[in-house]
Formats: C-alpha cells, structure tokens, sequence
C-alpha cells in the first residue's frame, strides 16, 4: 500500500509519533511522510491509504491540518484514512478532559466536513525542552494540577510506542472496526473505542 502520513506540529511530539509510524510502516508499505506546513501542490490520488496527525493546543488541533483536511474532504472521506489526534486529556482518566477531547474531533468534524474513517487519541507529551518560560511555567501548573510529577528541565511521553506500531499495523491491515483506540502509556491507558469504515 502507498501511504501517506501527513502531520501538523508545534512543539514536535507529533512529528516524533508521524515519523514512528513511517518507520514502522515502511517495512511494508510505501510510505510518504511530509509535514503539512508544506502541503501545497501535494496530489492526494497517487496514495491508496491517508494518515493525518495533529495535537490538541487550547481545544483545538492546528490551523494547518484544519485547513488540508477541509480542503481535501472529499478525496480523504473517499480513501481508507486514519486520524491521530495527539493530547494530553488522553494520558488521564478525567471524564471533563475525556469530553472535552470528544468536543475536539466533533468541531474538527463539523468545521473540515471529513469524518475519519478510523480515529484515535494518542497520549502525547510535555516537551519542556521546546517550551518558551511561560509555555513552561503554564505546563507545570497545569501539571502539578492533574498530579503529574514533571521535571522542567526534561520531557514526559505518555505515548505507547508499541501500541501505536499495532494500531497502525490493524488500520493498514484493514481491520479497522476491531481496532481499539491507543491511549496512555503502559502503567495508566485508556481504551476508547475507534469507529471504522
Ligand atoms: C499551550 C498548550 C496547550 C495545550 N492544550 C491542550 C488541550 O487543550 N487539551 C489537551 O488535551 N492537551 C493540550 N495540550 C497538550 C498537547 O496536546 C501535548 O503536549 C501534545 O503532545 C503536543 O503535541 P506537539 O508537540 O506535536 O505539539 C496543550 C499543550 C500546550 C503546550
């Protein structure tokens, strides 16, 4: 299969998680990986499955993953596709983060038109290292609040690597409606359940 893994970042841990899944898949597939800061011109026809990943900053994912997936509706709502949504509310249990991540895909939803036929939340990460002093000092408050223990000198993963590598094993194999979401790490997942087409 071609596939196309296309990703929006802002302080990278989504593009460490799109270049895994490249890895990963290229093993069997042909895989293209491009950041979607530079997406214009790209012909969406030549891929046979279409992977889009982008992460949650103030409830919203970013303005250029908004923009491609808007743009490309009908060729994404037309191809087998995946979306990863990458967040922090999918490293916890809290019901009001849990919902507030569900508002998320429901207004990316209504604002692109493109419903994915499979979807995913992705626990994501603080990245200390790339944050400004008040980027740094919100996380850590933000942190501190949710019980998180955080070193602000260093990031924290929540991501499961081994997870993700299955996921995106069953989405290319096509077993989309038996895959379960992959959130959280290994000490404090989360299933949720991922819809199909
Ligand atoms: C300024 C800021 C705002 C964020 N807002 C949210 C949010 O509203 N909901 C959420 O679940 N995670 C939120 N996060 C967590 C990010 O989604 C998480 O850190 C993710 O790994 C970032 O991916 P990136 O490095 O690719 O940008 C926020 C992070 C930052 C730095």
């Amino acid at each position: 299969m071609t596939i196309l893994i296309a990703y929006a970042t802002t302080d990278g841990h989504t593009r460490k998680i799109a270049r895994f899944c490249a890895d990963h898949l290229s093993a069997r597939h042909s895989v293209e990986l491009l950041n979607l800061d530079d997406s214009e011109g790209l012909d969406l026809s030549r891929f046979q499955g279409i992977i889009l990943a982008g992460s949650v900053h103030v409830h919203n994912f970013q303005r250029p993953l908004v923009a491609f997936a808007k743009a490309n509706k009908a060729i994404l709502q037309a191809k087998p596709s995946l979306f990863l949504a990458v967040s922090l509310s999918a490293a916890g249990k809290d019901a009001d983060d849990l919902q507030g991540l569900r508002d998320c895909h429901t207004a990316f939803e209504a604002e692109t038109g493109w419903v994915p036929g499979t979807s995913a939340d992705v626990a994501g990460a603080f990245r200390f290292t790339e944050y400004d002093y008040f980027k740094a000092w919100m996380m850590k408050r933000i942190a501190v609040k949710k019980g998180q223990e955080v070193d602000e000198n260093a990031d924290r993963e929540f991501t499961d690597w081994a997870a993700l590598a299955r996921l995106v094993d069953q989405w290319a194999a096509g077993q989309f409606a038996t895959v379960q979401g992959v959130v959280g790490d290994d000490a404090d997942s989360v299933a949720c359940t991922m819809s199909g087409n």
